[in-house]
């Protein structure tokens, strides 16, 4: 509350920068061991946007997260988060921002409440004589409310990300980042904190979230950046990308033999026969000839169409291979 509804203008932007609420610049980290976990990251978060930072496990995610929030240096490059450069101005620009970042820290010894009421005293900006509203209500927003005297080494794994996004929304913010936001959780919690952070973007919050799981991030984004091995391979509209990418071709016809048989002659990839249906990647070339030579080869075609493409298909396109770990 009170505090200014744009961000501010971007000096050293570049482009659509303007109304970006994370801005980095050839972002890099090399740590001390020597493994480049981020290597000349360009990321723009458009502001208002539901964010989904995507890459496989060790792709360079938390790295990157850490950095924004000023926790490590980076090697080089620059990043800036709501329009001011970061770590310099971390000071300024954190108190705005919520954050979740890998294995929050609590106190074991306290009940999830008492480690929300430490956080919200340590808040210089947290009005005292409304901090056990806040807390409670906190509470409520992740469905700890019932669970909230309990120890906190006593919670489950999810239990205690559900704490952590607790802390992180204990006070209205610009920017919500939240690395990992469902790991640990059921499939019933995952689903609930997908519709907390739907909530919370309606109400104009930008979310920025990372995922190894593409299909949270098609469920929940607006928005993505796909990496893999510390380097950014795409990053736009979720719509967008997944356009990029072709979805199967998926061809129903009795003569599923014959028709397998063309699609490879024609260039198509990964062809699968079943029974009355053969699924392929769509070769390069207009779909309408493809059709036609099936006709022509005798196949008695049924039905022809290609599938929309997911994010992961383009994930695949994109990188040529599954979503595995990189070695
Ligand atoms: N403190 C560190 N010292 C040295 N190397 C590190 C350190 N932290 C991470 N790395 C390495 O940097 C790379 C990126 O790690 P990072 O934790 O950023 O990946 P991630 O995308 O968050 O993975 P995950 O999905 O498993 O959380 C990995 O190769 C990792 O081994
Ligand atoms: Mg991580």
């Amino acid at each position: 509350m009170g505090e200014p509804s744009a961000v501010e203008p971007d000096r050293a932007s570049g482009e659509g920068a303007e109304d970006a609420v994370i801005a980095t610049r050839a972002l890099t980290k090399r740590y001390r061991g020597g493994q480049l976990a981020v290597d000349g990251l360009d990321l723009v978060v458009p502001a208002g946007s539901v964010f989904g930072f995507l890459g496989p496990n060790g792709s360079g995610k938390t790295t990157t997260i850490r950095m924004l929030m000023g926790l490590i240096e980076p090697t080089s490059g620059s990043a800036r988060v709501l329009g001011r450069p970061v770590p310099r101005a971390a000071r300024a620009v954190l108190p705005r921002v919520g954050a979740l970042i890998e294995g929050p820290a609590l106190y074991g010894f306290l009940s999830g409440r008492d480690n929300l009421l430490r956080y919200d005293a340590a808040d210089p900006t947290a009005d005292p004589r409304t901090r056990r509203d806040r807390v409670a209500a906190a509470l409520d927003r992740v469905g700890l409310g019932a669970a909230a005297g309990k120890k906190a080494k006593a919670y489950s794994l999810g239990m205690k990300q559900r704490l952590g996004l607790a802390a992180a929304l204990l006070q209205p913010r610009r920017l919500l980042v939240l690395d990992e936001p469902t790991n640990g959780l059921d499939p019933q919690g995952m689903r609930e904190i997908r519709a907390l952070v739907r909530e919370l973007a309606s109400d104009g919050t930008t979310v920025f979230l990372s995922s190894h799981l593409l299909d949270e991030i098609e469920q929940v984004c607006t928005h993505a950046a796909v990496m893999a091995q510390g380097r950014l391979i795409a990053q736009g509209a979720v719509a967008d990308l997944a356009a990029g990418a072709r979805g199967r071709l998926v061809v129903t016809t009795p003569d599923a033999g014959e028709a397998a048989r063309v699609l490879k002659e024609r260039g198509a990839g990964d062809v699968v026969a079943a029974e009355d249906r053969v699924t392929a990647e769509p070769p390069d070339g207009d779909l309408a000839d493809l059709n036609a030579a099936l006709v022509t080869a005798g196949v008695r075609v049924r039905g022809f169409s290609v599938e929309r493409a997911s994010l992961e298909d383009a994930f695949v396109a994109l990188t040529g291979e599954g979503f595995d770990v990189a070695g």
